[in-house]
């Protein structure tokens, strides 16, 4: 199994995002996770389309989308212009969320359903081969540092279940992303119930001083040693 870190930029230093960006993949992070929020899907307000296409340049990585805004649709080709790899949305957020997935692959990138805590997994079941990743809540949505839910541990081997039988039965893969409240000391166990990707957003950019340009090494370093011995 491999496995994704992906830390938030919600956490991060936002008067120095570039730099921020650039020292957490050269600490050894895989992917950036990019939180929209829009203050009515989502009761906070983030960043957008402009904010992604500056951080563009600051790094090869895969930029990962995740939209908390409602309506979805309209937003997306300027994420897919601003050089987003992965768009990921709410089932709630969007009308038609078949519509949704094949406008984010039109759009030239891969494309993902968001569950809450509370939203059933079977809203994936009849859009499966859209789907290059179901990526799980593990807080609700809206805001970084709040404590992992221990029930998101079952929906997370409920989704590995669901991914595993539709990849035996047609070979394609899609990856489980979990987002909120991982830590250090939860990510083996997150791992253990299924998730190959991880969000972790106040864990890695609240980690070191930030006079260091290293801070994020040993972090990264201590998430993977936990991921090793799973
Ligand atoms: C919450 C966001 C998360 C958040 C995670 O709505 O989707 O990505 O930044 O932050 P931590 O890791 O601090 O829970
Ligand atoms: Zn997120």
């Amino acid at each position: 199994m491999t496995f994704r870190i992906a830390p938030s930029i919600l956490s991060a230093n936002f008067a120095k995002l570039g730099e921020e960006v650039a020292n957490v993949i050269a600490s050894g992070a895989d992917w950036i996770h990019f939180d929209v929020m829009d203050n009515h899907y989502v009761p906070n307000l983030t960043i957008g389309p402009l904010v992604c296409e500056a951080i563009r340049p600051c790094t090869t990585a895969p930029i990962d989308v995740h939209l908390m805004v409602k309506p979805v649709d309209r937003i997306v080709p300027d994420f897919a212009k601003a050089g987003a790899n992965i768009i990921t949305f709410h089932p709630e957020a969007s009308e038609h969320i078949d519509r949704t997935l094949g406008l984010i692959r039109d759009s030239g990138c891969q494309a993902g359903l968001v569950f809450n805590p509370a939203t059933p997994l079977n809203w994936m079941d009849h859009v499966m081969d859209k789907l290059d990743m179901v990526l799980l809540m593990s807080v609700n949505p809206g805001f970084g540092g709040q404590s992992f839910i221990p029930g998101t541990l079952d929906k997370l081997r409920e989704a590995r279940a669901k991914i595993d039988a539709y990849t035996a039965r047609t070979g394609r893969q899609i990856l489980l992303e979990i987002d909120g409240g991982v830590k250090v000391d939860n990510i083996a166990e997150i791992a253990r119930a299924g998730a190959d990707t991880f969000v972790a957003g106040s864990a890695v950019f609240g980690a070191g001083k930030d006079s260091d340009p290293q801070r994020y090494n040993s972090v990264l370093g201590e998430l993977r040693t936990a991921l090793a011995g799973v």
